[in-house]
């Protein structure tokens, strides 16, 4: 299905933490078509704001697309404000998916931040296998832990990481999925790492996921203007892949992350 923009209407609207908040929308349309690592551009009316705002999706229930966000800066700030009942315009759903894992697979999940939501979607949707779901949260401090309660309560183990200790292990996350990839030595082919968060977790991440010749998937949030393909303001510099290789008769490229991503194998990555 491709995406579709839609005026829609703010459903609820919770704070679920120091600076973060969860948006619903209705849209059965956005409902149907949404896939675990996707995104939609978010556009306030009369907010005189050049461009909209990338989120993952989080969660669809019904008829009901759910946005998961921390106040950032100006855009986060505004939409925040916007009250059940009020109008978003939605571009969605944009990018490309999480792969749909196999069903003997065993799912190693790291996120940071808002990273995590699609994260979430993505468990959510093959919660069949939640048993075979490690989620690792990593974040600066306690406060910043989100959604480790509905993780669990989808039947993933789940770890936590603070950078000061006041919550989980301190230290950083990584450290959680080397000890994951140790415990479970034994099936190492079945892994699959998917990831997603900042930049330098993403990096560590990959790194290990070369290391150990685990195949891992990660989705950027570079910052985006157009998220339809159209400004090249969201690449990142690739290997790349055997076709491109063919076609283009080189070995690197640039990836347009709002249409070839924001999921890419973490291996394809130039990191600069
Ligand atoms: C594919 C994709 C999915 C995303 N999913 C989510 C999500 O589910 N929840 C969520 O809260 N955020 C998500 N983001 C990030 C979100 O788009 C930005 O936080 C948001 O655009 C900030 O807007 P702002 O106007 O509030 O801040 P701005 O005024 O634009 O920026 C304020 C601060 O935020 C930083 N910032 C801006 N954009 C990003 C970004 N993309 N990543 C990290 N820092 C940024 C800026 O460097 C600056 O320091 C996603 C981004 C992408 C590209
Ligand atoms: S955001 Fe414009 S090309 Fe990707």
């Amino acid at each position: 299905m491709s995406q579709q923009q839609q005026t829609v209407l703010i459903s609820s609207h919770t704070q679920i933490g120091e600076g973060y908040y969860v948006v619903g929308v209705a849209s059965p349309w956005l409902a149907q078509a949404s896939q675990p690592g996707q995104f939609v551009m978010c556009r306030l009316p009369n907010a005189n704001l050049l461009w909209g705002r990338a989120f993952s999706v989080y969660d669809v229930v019904g008829d009901e697309v759910f946005l998961l966000y921390k106040v950032m800066g100006r855009g986060t700030s505004l939409l925040s404000e916007k009250k059940v009942g009020e109008q978003l315009e939605i571009i969605g759903p944009l990018g490309n998916t999480f792969s749909k894992p196999k069903p003997d697979q065993f799912l190693l999940l790291v996120g940071g931040g808002v990273g995590l939501p699609p994260l979430y979607f993505y468990a959510k949707t093959y919660q069949e296998q939640a048993s075979q779901m490690r989620v690792m949260i990593g974040a600066r401090d306690k406060e910043n832990v989100i959604l480790e309660e509905e993780f669990k309560a989808l039947g993933c183990q789940v770890e936590v990481s603070t950078d000061d200790g006041s919550a989980g292990l301190k230290g950083l996350v990584t450290e959680l999925l080397k000890k994951a990839i140790r415990n479970n030595s034994k099936i190492k082919d079945k892994l699959l790492i998917a990831s997603c968060g900042p930049n330098p977790m993403l990096k560590a991440v990959s790194a290990i996921g070369i290391e150990e010749k685990i195949p891992t998937e990660i989705s950027m949030e570079e910052s985006m203007a157009c998220g339809l393909g159209v400004c090249i303001g969201c690449v990142v510099k690739t290997h790349c892949s055997p076709e491109q290789k063919e076609e283009l008769k080189r070995d690197e490229t640039y990836t347009r992350l709002c249409c070839e991503g924001p999921v890419l194998e973490g291996s394809r990555v130039i990191w600069e």
